[in-house]
């Protein structure tokens, strides 16, 4: 018997990313991409592992679809790559590059399949880093003369597009901490990198009006939870700073066309340059935000940390432990952070675009991957996502992180996100236990217990 029973229309989709799956880093006339150069560095991804080949899926992507079907997903969420599409990040189209997304997109419309596009997921092209990367304001217009080019091929086929992937870790880990491509540290640079993603958004969303397309466009951030560790004045003043330089500085310039004036006011001279009119074009409105959701951080005040003077520790909840990234594993903070975006944007049409973990796991002699652990998280934040519904967010999907194992950035290949085991030195693709448990509840439309 289903206990929990989703709208009929509800989507239940997995994702991927361009650079951790496609591999073919230099086929078909790809550009060099941010995660290309920093991965071929040395020292800067776990055991020196790279994108070069990842799950081989520009050369699988036939199968790989094949397999989507077999599990029954309703959607598809996948990035394309600057790089592929545009070598230089602008100028000569690659339509080799365009061709490769335009039988992907062909091929899950066969199968069924909804296509959901992201149009950046971090991989920048070199060549735009080079003339000065997201801190320079020209990549505003190089970012919506790359979606017009997508929108032209893709856009009659394409019903979800997102222009970002959680664009706070390009602005923070790559220009702030610099911890991921290109490797800077300097809040300025940062936060001017919010604003310009921003403002790409918006150029981006206007383009997409302005061809009269058919489909929705969003963007894709991740909302985590945010609790203080006491209800000391500094401990709750420490987690505003970490939930609106998080959250906030990015949905409140979409969905409320202002930037969060404590933080702004916290950061003073590291504050971006933002021209007349900009907040009017990141505003416009947009059909849905896309939301990826992992864990809840408590946030104590620490004089000693950084910027925000925050202390961030992961919080799990009774019996459920922490994953192998050392994320607390706390599904009422998916609920929690899907009312605090009701309450605070009226509402709006969410999709939950990244949701799962990487455990410890070993295929048996067979090559099966029994990964019990996983079923559970998921099976627990699907429900904490429905109880969000009850109380009336509007939510209309939500997609496993991730389809198949795959390169976990600085991680390398080492944490297994998959529903789909890949056995990298073959390419070998195994569905997981947790693979058919979902292929269920897609077919239930719900949980059963
Ligand atoms: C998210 C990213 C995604 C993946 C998961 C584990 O932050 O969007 O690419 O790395 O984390």
């Amino acid at each position: 018997m289903t206990t929990i029973q989703f709208p009929e229309n509800f989507l239940w989709g997995a994702a991927t990313a361009a650079y951790q799956i496609e591999g073919a880093w230099n086929e078909d006339g790809r550009g060099e991409s941010i995660w290309d150069r920093f991965s071929h560095r040395p020292y800067m991804v776990s055991n020196g592992d790279t994108g070069d080949v990842a799950c081989d899926h520009y050369h699988r992507m036939p199968q790989d679809v094949v397999l989507m079907k077999q599990l029954g997903l309703k959607t598809y969420r996948f990035s394309i790559g600057w790089p592929r599409v545009l070598p230089q990040g602008r100028g000569t189209v690659n339509e080799k590059g365009l061709d490769f997304y335009d039988r992907l997109v062909d091929a899950l419309l066969a199968a069924n399949i909804l296509p959901n596009a992201t149009l950046n997921h971090w991989d920048l092209p070199q060549a735009l880093q080079d003339q000065g990367g997201w801190p320079n304001r020209d990549i505003t217009d190089w970012f919506a003369d790359y979606a017009r080019i997508v929108f032209e091929r893709l856009g009659d086929r394409v019903a979800l597009w997102a222009t970002h992937n959680e664009p706070h870790v390009i602005a923070y880990n790559g220009y702030a901490d610099g911890v991921f491509p290109p490797g800077i540290a300097d809040h300025s640079q940062a936060f001017q990198t919010v604003h310009h993603l921003l403002l790409a958004h918006g150029k981006a969303v206007q383009v997409y009006r302005a061809g009269g397309y058919k489909g929705q466009i969003g963007l894709v951030h991740y909302f985590g939870s945010y609790v203080p560790a006491s209800d000391s004045l500094e401990d709750r003043a420490a987690c505003q700073r970490v939930y609106e330089k998080s959250s906030a500085i990015f949905g409140d310039p979409l969905l409320l066309g202002k930037y969060p004036d404590m933080l702004m006011e916290w950061i003073g001279s590291h504050a971006p340059t933002i021209k007349a009119g900009d907040l009017a074009v990141i505003s416009q409105p947009m059909d849905y935000l896309g939301v990826n959701y992992y864990f809840t951080q408590r946030i104590s005040a620490d004089p000693h940390m950084g910027l925000l003077k925050a202390q961030l520790e992961h919080v799990a909840a009774p019996h459920m432990g922490y994953t192998e990234m050392g994320w607390g594993i706390n599904p009422a903070g998916l609920t929690a952070s899907l009312l605090d975006l009701k309450t605070r944007y009226n509402n709006p049409p969410i999709y939950i675009t990244e949701n799962g973990c990487a455990i410890d796991e070993t295929p048996d002699k067979d090559g099966f991957v029994n990964d019990w652990q996983r079923v559970v998280y998921l099976r627990e934040h699907i429900r904490a996502a429905h109880t969000a519904m009850q109380a009336g967010v509007d939510l209309r999907g939500y997609y496993v992180w991730s389809l198949m194992d795959n390169f976990e950035w600085t991680h390398g290949y080492g944490p297994r996100f998959g529903l789909v085991h890949v056995d990298y030195p073959t390419s070998e693709r195994t569905p997981k236990q947790s693979a058919h448990w979902y292929s269920k509840v897609i077919d239930q439309n719900g949980l059963c217990d």
